[in-house]
This record gives structure tokens, C-alpha cells and sequence, in this order.
């Protein structure tokens, strides 16, 4: 039997699942510090976060906050992670992908391009030639990265997103949904508009 736990029993906790389903995980078990969440999709919540110690098989985090997904997979790091790819995904033969990343239906992500450990790469999202994504990002869904962009550490880049070629993103930064990002951005903060503006929030 291949088992897969999973922490945090949300809709993206549901998407991981089906994509793992797809990756030949035959179990699935959830785990949610909601304790009414009882139910993940047709998968059974087991527990607590805590408490994936007691079970056997491989974990991905599937929680949309980066410093919780990077402290629960950093704290259990001795585990394997797998690299979730669904099967529509495109994945240049020359990218590199890190442990516990789940890349989604229709992403892409192109040659040479390097992606760190926890991060998620969202439905339909793109990531091009010779980027150097760090751990723990998540490219909404329908985010378009261009060609040679680096972005830090813990990153949210929004929904429908666009960031241009050749740009640094530092980490800890929030980029809103529908962004254009032309310039690098140096200090952590939250982005929006077209071009980015930071905003005070
Ligand atoms: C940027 C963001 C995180 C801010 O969220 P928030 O802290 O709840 O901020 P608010 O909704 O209170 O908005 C604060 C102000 O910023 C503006 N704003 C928020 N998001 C914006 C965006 N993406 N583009 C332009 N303006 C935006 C709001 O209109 C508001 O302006 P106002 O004060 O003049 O009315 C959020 O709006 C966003 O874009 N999240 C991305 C969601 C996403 O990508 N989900 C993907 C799931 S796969």
C-alpha cells in the first residue's frame, strides 16, 4: 500500500489528493487541528498535525501559509515528501523540483527552472526558462513567472499574477491578485496593482 498523509483538510487539501490519487497513492489520511473537520472530500481526517508521528507513509502539507507549511514539513523533516506532479502538468526534463512541492493540472515549468522544497505551483500557473524559485512559494493559480526570476523564500505570488523577465522577488513578500511586477523588489512587504505599488496594510 502506498499512504499518503496530508496536513490540513481544506479545498487545496482535496486537490492534493486527487493529484496524488493520480500519483498511485492508494491511502489517504488527513490531518487538521480543526477537530470538527471530520471529512476531507471522501478521505477520513485521522487528526491532529501533531500526531502524523504515529503514522506510517509519506506527507505533504497542503496548508496555504507558508510559515505554517514550512514550520510542519521542517519540524518531521527526517520524512519523505514527494514531489506531487499531476499528470497534465508540463515539466521540462531539466527543471528541478524540490521535496513536498505539488505542481498542479496545466502548470508549467520550463528548462532549467529550479524550485525549492513545500512550494506550490497552482492550477495553470507557469514558470519559465532558468527562474530560481525558493522553499515554501506558492504561484496562484494562473500566475505567470517569465524567464530568469528569482523569488525568495515564503513568497505568495496572487492569482493571475505576471511577473516579467529577469526580476528579483524577495522573500516574505505578498503579491496580490492580478499584479504586474516589472522591477525588482527588495524589501518583504504586500504588492498590488499594474504596475505593483506596495501597500500598507
Ligand atoms: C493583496 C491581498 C492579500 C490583500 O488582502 P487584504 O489584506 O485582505 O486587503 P483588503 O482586501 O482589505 O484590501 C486593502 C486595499 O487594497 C486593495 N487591494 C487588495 N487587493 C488588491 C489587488 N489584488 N489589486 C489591487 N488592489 C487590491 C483593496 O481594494 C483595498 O483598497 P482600499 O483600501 O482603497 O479600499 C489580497 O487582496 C489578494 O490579492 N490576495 C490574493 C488572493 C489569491 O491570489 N488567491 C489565490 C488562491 S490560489
Amino acid at each position: 500500500m502506498k499512504q499518503l498523509l496530508i496536513v490540513g483538510a481544506s479545498g487545496h487539501g482535496k486537490v492534493v489528493a486527487d493529484i496524488a490519487e493520480l500519483n498511485g497513492y492508494d491511502s489517504i489520511l488527513f490531518f487538521d487541528d480543526n477537530e470538527t473537520l471530520k471529512k476531507c472530500g471522501k478521505h477520513t481526517v485521522v487528526g491532529y498535525s501533531s500526531e502524523i508521528d504515529r503514522y506510517e507513509g509519506d506527507i505533504i502539507v497542503a496548508i496555504g501559509n507558508a510559515e505554517i507549511r514550512s514550520r510542519i514539513q521542517d519540524s518531521v523533516a527526517s520524512r519523505n515528501f514527494p514531489t506531487l506532479i499531476h499528470p497534465s502538468a508540463v515539466i521540462s526534463p531539466s527543471a528541478q523540483i524540490g521535496s513536498g512541492t505539488v505542481v498542479m493540472a496545466n502548470a508549467v515549468i520550463n528548462a532549467d527552472a529550479v524550485v525549492g522544497k513545500g512550494c506550490i505551483i497552482n492550477t495553470c500557473a507557469s514558470v519559465d526558462h532558468d527562474c530560481v524559485i525558493g522553499d515554501y512559494v506558492h504561484i496562484s493559480v494562473g500566475a505567470h513567472i517569465a524567464g530568469t526570476v528569482d523569488i525568495g523564500n515564503k513568497t505568495w505570488i496572487g492569482i493571475g499574477a505576471t511577473v516579467s523577465n529577469n526580476v528579483s522577488i524577495c522573500g516574505g513578500c505578498i503579491i496580490g491578485a492580478g499584479a504586474v511586477v516589472i522591477r525588482d523588489v527588495n524589501e518583504s512587504g504586500t504588492y498590488v496593482g499594474v504596475p505593483i505599488k506596495r501597500c500598507l496594510l
